[in-house]
Order: structure tokens, then C-alpha cells, then sequence
């Protein structure tokens, strides 16, 4: 029996919900991450590092909501303030003491934060951020990294996949139109032509300082450095998207780490406590352009802040109780992390490279993705590179496929820890890799 019998003789009931679902939803989903084939698991009930799915079968998860459990799924902290806010009334559509409290403490963890607003996904935070950029500078073009993911917004969804050129699809403007191009990630000659093309223009740039969907791919110093100057001598504005890599490594921001300040950062997943949050801010003379309150002259304020939902009282309670904990448990829970994300990375390439497929695990901290080679390719330090480098298709989906089979959830082959994987989590994982990697050795031989 190959992979794939095997994955649908054990999920029939996931099979027959998205055969129901293809007809709802096109391709079956709301997210185009979480549609892939033969058909999706459908979990049930989740906590701590596992799920259980509508087949009674339980997995390891590695997805995590999309790297956004830090404390594991259904985290009692969590759970009781959710619980608290629930039974308080859980929509208002009015300020609260808890958004204040929430701001309070992302200002006292992320440098340059001076001020913010808050949203309800990551995409409302991208976007309002190169809206603040464009007009704050009153120019046009904004700069982004060539396989960046922001969201799908119509801003910002262009040169996220490979060729890594142009609008994603169809519905959207011309890159031109819109005043978007790429920029090389980690690559400062090719970036710097991008940047003297666009020379007097630009709004702003937009990146992660550890690209995510893209790879898992820190970014060099030297390149953040780079886009500090670019942004100073340009008078532009640069925003860090630290929506994944935001209190993924440290009770703070990744920026920091890595002693670079931007103008503006963009927040989400975990500073949401695993509720719908995007968070953006930074400089106050930006944000400011946005304030509807002040007195100013004939020009009208930046129009950021829709949102039925923003600082719903949920989210608040899940935020600041997760970022609560987070702060309790201070530098010794991230290093404890990284040192089983570490052994997870490692691990898998040694196990892969025993079953003769040659492996690069990115990633860093709690965060790891494995890439297959292709013949004698290594070194993996862009979007680019995985583009030429790497088997990406058999990555998502035998890899995918045959970790299932063996009771590990993993996206983009890999995925994100919390505090609920143990180290006996993380040689279960292991194990589950290494017995993927001899039927990946069968399914391809
Ligand atoms: C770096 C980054 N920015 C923005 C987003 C968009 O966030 P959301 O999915 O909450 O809209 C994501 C989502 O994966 C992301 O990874």
C-alpha cells in the first residue's frame, strides 16, 4: 500500500467532511495553506501537543494554529482568562481596560513601540502599515522581500512564490500599478540595485527579520542594517513583520535580538494568545498621521482602524494572559525551546541523511522546516535559493502524507514547538521523520 492508501484508509471521516467541503468552499477551505491533497485532516478536540482528529486517531501537531500556540494548544492560563472574558460579555465594540492593559505591556517588550492600534489578523496589520508608510512619506512605492508573506492583502500579495515576480494571481494590480517590488532577501548588492531604481520614491520596506512561509530564514545583520540605512537616507519608513518571529524567541522581538530598530513593527499569532489579533505600531509621529483626534491642518489623517471585532475582549484576555506567562517564565523557557528545536533540527537531518535523502532543516529557536535537496545542493540563505535548491512539492506533499500516517502534523515539513513538546515529544517526532524518510525512499525510488 503507498502513502496515500494508507493516509485515506486511516482518515475516511476527514475524506468524507471535504467531500462536503469542495462543494462549500473552493478547494474545500478558507485558507489556501490548509487545503492540500488527497484531502485534509479535520481535528476534533486539541491540548498540549496533540490533536485529535474526526477518525478518533491523535497527532503530534507541529502546525501549532499556524505557529501561534507558544504554551500549547488549550493552555490553562489561556483557557481560564477566555473563560473570564467570555462570561463578562465577549463583543462590545468599545474600549476596554484590558486593551489598554495589553498595549501597556507590548509597549514595555518591543522596542520603539511608542504607539498602536490593534486589528484582528495579521493581514489588517501589514496592510495599515504600508498604508501609514505611503502616507506618512506621501510616496508611492514600498519595498518588499521576494518570497515575503504578509497576508493576502491586495498591498502587499506580490513575489511571494517563485518566480518571485509579480501580482499572485489574478484580481490584483500590476506590481507597478500598485507601487510594489521586490527586494533579494539577505542579499544586499542585488536588493541595493532594487533600492536605486526607486530612489526619491519609496514609502517604505517591508520584511521579517526571520522570513517565514518563505523558508525559516534568518535574516543577515548586514541586511537589516542595509534596510535601516536605505529607510534613514530615504526618509522612508521601515517595517519589521514580526507576526511569526514576535515572542517566538524571546519575550520581545527578533529586531531587538538582532540590535536593529524599525519605525514600525507588525505583531499577531503569538501576541494573540492563539485569538484573532494583528497588532501595528511604532514611531509616534507615524502613528499619529492616523489620529483622527488631532487638530491639524488641511490634510486629512491616514484612514487606519476598521474592524468590527478589533480588541474584542476575548482576544485581549488571551493576549495579555499569554503574555503574562511568556513573561513569568522569562529566558529560561526560550532557551529550553531552542535546545529542543535544536535537537529536532539536527535530528531530522541526521535520520534523513541514514536513509540516503540529503536534508537542510532551517529554522532557529522553537521554528524548523526541512527542505530537500536537490543533487549537491546546500546552503540554504534565501527564498531564491530554496526555489532552485529544493524538492519543495515532495516536501509538502509526500512528506506531509507519510508524517501523517505516522501521527505527526507538520506543514512545510516541519513547524513550530511549544512549551507542551517535551523532549519525549520531540523523539516521537523524530522517529515519526525517520520512518517517513524510508517510505519517502520507497515512494520515490
Ligand atoms: C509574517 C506574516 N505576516 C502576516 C501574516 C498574515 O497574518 P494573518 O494570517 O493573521 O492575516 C502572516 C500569516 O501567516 C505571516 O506569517
Amino acid at each position: 500500500m503507498n502513502i496515500f492508501e494508507t493516509y485515506r484508509r486511516l482518515t475516511p471521516a476527514s475524506e468524507a467532511l471535504h467531500r462536503r467541503a469542495t462543494d462549500l468552499f473552493p478547494g474545500g477551505v478558507s485558507h489556501n495553506l490548509r487545503g492540500y491533497s488527497p484531502h485534509p485532516i479535520y481535528p476534533r478536540t486539541a491540548s498540549g501537543a496533540r490533536f485529535t482528529d474526526v477518525d478518533g486517531r491523535t497527532y503530534l501537531d507541529l502546525w501549532m494554529g499556524h505557529y501561534a500556540l507558544i504554551l500549547g494548544h488549550a493552555a490553562p492560563e489561556v483557557k481560564r482568562a477566555v473563560a473570564d472574558a467570555l462570561e463578562a460579555g465577549w463583543h462590545w465594540g468599545m474600549p476596554g481596560e484590558a486593551q489598554v492593559a495589553l498595549a501597556e505591556a507590548l509597549r514595555a517588550a518591543v522596542p520603539g513601540l511608542e504607539e498602536m492600534r490593534f486589528c484582528s489578523t495579521g493581514t489588517e496589520a501589514t496592510m495599515y502599515a504600508v498604508r501609514l508608510a505611503r502616507g506618512f512619506t506621501g510616496k508611492p512605492w514600498v519595498l518588499k522581500a521576494a518570497g515575503g508573506w504578509h497576508g493576502a492583502s491586495t498591498d502587499l500579495s506580490f513575489a511571494v512564490k517563485p518566480p518571485f515576480a509579480g501580482a499572485e494571481g489574478p484580481g490584483l494590480l500590476t506590481a507597478s500599478e500598485q507601487g510594489v517590488d521586490p527586494l533579494a532577501f539577505n542579499d544586499v548588492e542585488a536588493s541595493l540595485r532594487v533600492v536605486e531604481a526607486h530612489r526619491g520614491r519609496i514609502a517604505g520596506i517591508i520584511v521579517e527579520p526571520m522570513i517565514g512561509a518563505g523558508g525559516f530564514l534568518p535574516a543577515k545583520p548586514e541586511f537589516l542594517r542595509f534596510l535601516r540605512e536605505v529607510c534613514d537616507d530615504e526618509g522612508a519608513v521601515l517595517i519589521f513583520d514580526e507576526i511569526i518571529t514576535g515572542f517566538r524567541f524571546r519575550c520581545g522581538t527578533l529586531a531587538d535580538e538582532m540590535g536593529v530598530t524599525p519605525d514600525l513593527t507588525t505583531l499577531g499569532k503569538i501576541a494573540g494568545g492563539g485569538l484573532s489579533l494583528g497588532v501595528y505600531g511604532g514611531r509616534r509621529e507615524i502613528m499619529e498621521t492616523a489620529n483622527p483626534l488631532a487638530a491639524r491642518g488641511p490634510g486629512r489623517p491616514v484612514l487606519v482602524g476598521g474592524g468590527t471585532f478589533s480588541c474584542n475582549p476575548v482576544s485581549m484576555a488571551a493576549a495579555l494572559a499569554t503574555l503574562e506567562a511568556l513573561e513569568e517564565r522569562g529566558e529560561a523557557f526560550y532557551g529550553e525551546l531552542a535546545r529542543r528545536g535544536e535537537r529536532l533540527r539536527r535530528g531530522v537531518e541526521e535520520r534523513f541523511s541514514a536513509a540516503g535523502i540529503p536534508v537542510e532543516c532551517t529554522g532557529k529557536g522553537s521554528l524548523f522546516m526541512t527542505h530537500l535537496l536537490r543533487e549537491g545542493a546546500r546552503g540554504l540563505e534565501s527564498p531564491a535559493d530554496i526555489a532552485a535548491k529544493t524538492r519543495g512539492e515532495i516536501k509538502d506533499r509526500e512528506l506531509r502524507i507519510a508524517l501523517a500516517n505516522r501521527g505527526v502534523f507538520a506543514v512545510h515539513g516541519g513547524g513550530a514547538l511549544s512549551e507542551a513538546h517535551g523532549d519525549a515529544e520531540v523523539e516521537a517526532i523524530l522517529d515519526a521523520y525517520e520512518g517517513a524518510a524510508g517510505d519517502l525512499m520507497r515512494e520515490l525510488a
